[in-house]
């Protein structure tokens, strides 16, 4: 089935601000957390059921000479030049029968940056669900560009993790920012399993089209609800790789900041974190502990109204990054950098930018007399209470797993990710300690048997964008497979 043409036009335009404007996300993932946590019985019911047309062990490959020429961009409009890497983006179809292609921007790592040969090639995933890794991840947190207020320039990241890693920003599932289905009926289906399949397809096909890559060490990072998408791709990656008909992925690492990986114990640690920081009062918080039951499989209606309770009292506040300033859109040109956090209206940029059509041009988005849509924050289906399994497995399969937390973040607070590590219950080798950089506490860090915690010091939920020196001191640290260091300078 395909959908008209006016009617593809009007979700695109709809759905792009769902998928990049950053409140939105935010609220996305939080509702979708309460919502799962009070109706736990109904979720599991009415999701974990949906057939998917192709759910089956054939992975779709397709012939990829000379696609690589194709998506090599030539400038991006409104940037800075000149740049020592080169970029690409294009389309690779995952489904032919259903027409269903997802869309990637490539970062190669700079030419001459100092450091590891051979660079690493890394998969960024955002998560939503249903958010851009093109609009968020490459534009406002660790790609080379960012877009200026004017919404048609761009400025470089000065801390982009492209000076020390091959990036690839997967636009992921079907229906979220120019990836597409042709079939419409597609994105009623979204879920964590197509989802995985879709980018294990895309990976195989990619690295047909990338064949130099081929034998790069790979790892994939990514935060929030890519605390499932990336546990359960490398868990596919590691399955598949035993399949001698498939072009072996080497895999060799993960790393998921502010993961959303349990529903009771992140809904509990959101709570615990809005009364730490003094968002809430005692007497709602003692409300939420006794109406509330997040360890057993139960509806409730009181532990949601008390949960409205709590919203009321902390007010408008950016969930992502607690002590950032939210945007207004009356006053946004006001805004001035305060230290802590990003411009926080910059999803309004970035959403002009990428609507620019010279902007699609140059990334390839919209050659094929269109059909890509901007949908994606709509639907989804399956989404397993609890992503720990997929954790032990990549663990065992002697993965290097890194877990960071940006502390400020109320969404996937650093509460919640106390209480899954305690789940996890993993034996500690290196204890607590403290990490530096530039002669500054960055983040404490413990060192679990087979996994690393890090957090990074007054960072939101988007680590890479609001500490930026930060993050890429810890991402440089996870590359090495060390744990992070550095002195005080006191
Ligand atoms: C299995 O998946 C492949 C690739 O997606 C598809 O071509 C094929 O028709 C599917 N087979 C069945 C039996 O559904
Ligand atoms: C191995 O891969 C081929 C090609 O994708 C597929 O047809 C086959 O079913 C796979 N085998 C298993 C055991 O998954
Ligand atoms: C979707 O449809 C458009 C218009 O017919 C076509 O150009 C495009 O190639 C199709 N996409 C896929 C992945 O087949
Ligand atoms: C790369 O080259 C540019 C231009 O020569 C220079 O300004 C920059 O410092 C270099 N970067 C590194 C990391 O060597
Ligand atoms: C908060 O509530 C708990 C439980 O009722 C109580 O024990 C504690 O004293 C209260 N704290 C404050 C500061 O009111």
């Amino acid at each position: 089935m395909k959908a008209s043409l006016p009617l593809l036009l009007f979700a695109c335009y709809y759905v792009f601000i769902v998928s990049v404007h950053g409140e939105n996300q935010a609220e996305r993932l939080l509702s979708l957390l309460k919502l799962k946590a009070t109706h736990r019985i109904k979720w599991k019911e009415s999701t974990m059921n949906v057939r998917q047309d192709d759910d089956n062990d054939t992975v779709y490959l397709s012939r990829q000479n000379g696609l690589k020429n194709a998506d090599k961009i030539t400038r991006l409009p409104g940037q800075p030049n000149p740049v020592n890497f080169d970029q690409y983006a294009g389309y690779v179809t995952v489904s032919p029968r259903n027409e269903r292609a997802l869309f990637y921007y490539f970062v190669e790592a700079s030419k001459n940056s100092s450091g590891l040969k051979n660079k690493p090639l890394v998969l960024w995933l955002n998560g939503g669900p249903g958010c851009s890794s093109l609009g968020t991840g490459a534009m406002s947190e660790l790609g080379p560009f960012f877009v200026k207020r004017d919404g048609k320039t761009l400025y470089e990241n000065a801390h982009a993790w492209n000076k020390i890693a091959n990036i690839l920003f997967l636009e992921s599932p079907a229906g979220v920012g120019f990836s597409y289905s042709n079939t419409t009926t597609d994105y009623a289906k979204s879920g964590d399993r197509r989802t995985a399949r879709d980018s294990y397809t895309f990976l195989i096909n990619w690295l047909e089209r990338f064949p130099e890559y081929k034998n790069r060490d790979f790892f994939i990072a990514g935060e929030s609800y890519a605390g499932h998408y990336i546990p359960q791709l490398a868990n596919l990656i590691l399955k598949n790789n035993r399949n001698k008909s498939h072009t072996t992925i080497k895999l060799k690492g993960i790393a998921i900041g502010n993961a959303y990986v349990e529903t009771g114990n992140n809904v509990k640690g959101i709570y615990e974190y809005y009364w730490s920081r003094s968002l809430i009062s005692n007497e709602t918080y003692n409300l939420i502990k006794s109406t509330c039951n997040f360890d057993v499989n139960e509806d409730s209606i009181d532990c949601e109204k008390d949960m409205n309770l709590a919203d009321d009292e902390h007010g408008i506040i950016d969930y992502y990054n607690i002590y950032a300033p939210v945007c207004s859109d009356s006053d946004s040109r006001n805004f001035m950098h305060n230290g802590l956090g990003a411009d926080p209206c910059s999803a309004n940029y970035i959403k002009s930018y990428l609507n620019l059509p010279e902007v699609q041009k140059a990334l390839h988005a919209n050659n094929a007399k269109l059909s890509y849509q901007w949908v994606g924050c709509s639907d989804w289906n399956d989404s397993p209470e609890s992503i720990l399994p997929d954790i032990k497995k990549a663990i065992k399969s002697k993965l290097r797993v890194w877990l960071y937390s940006g502390d400020v973040d109320s969404v996937v607070p650093v509460t919640a990710t106390q209480y899954s590590l305690k789940a996890l219950g993993l034996p500690i080798k290196k204890k607590w300690t403290p990490w530096y950089h530039k002669g500054q506490v960055g983040g404490y860090y413990v060192g679990y048997n087979g996994l690393t915690f890090a957090t990074v010091r007054g960072s939101g939920h988007m680590v890479p964008r609001d500490q930026p020196e930060r993050a890429l001191e810890l991402f440089r640290a996870f590359l090495e497979n060390k744990y992070p260091s550095g002195v005080s300078n006191v």
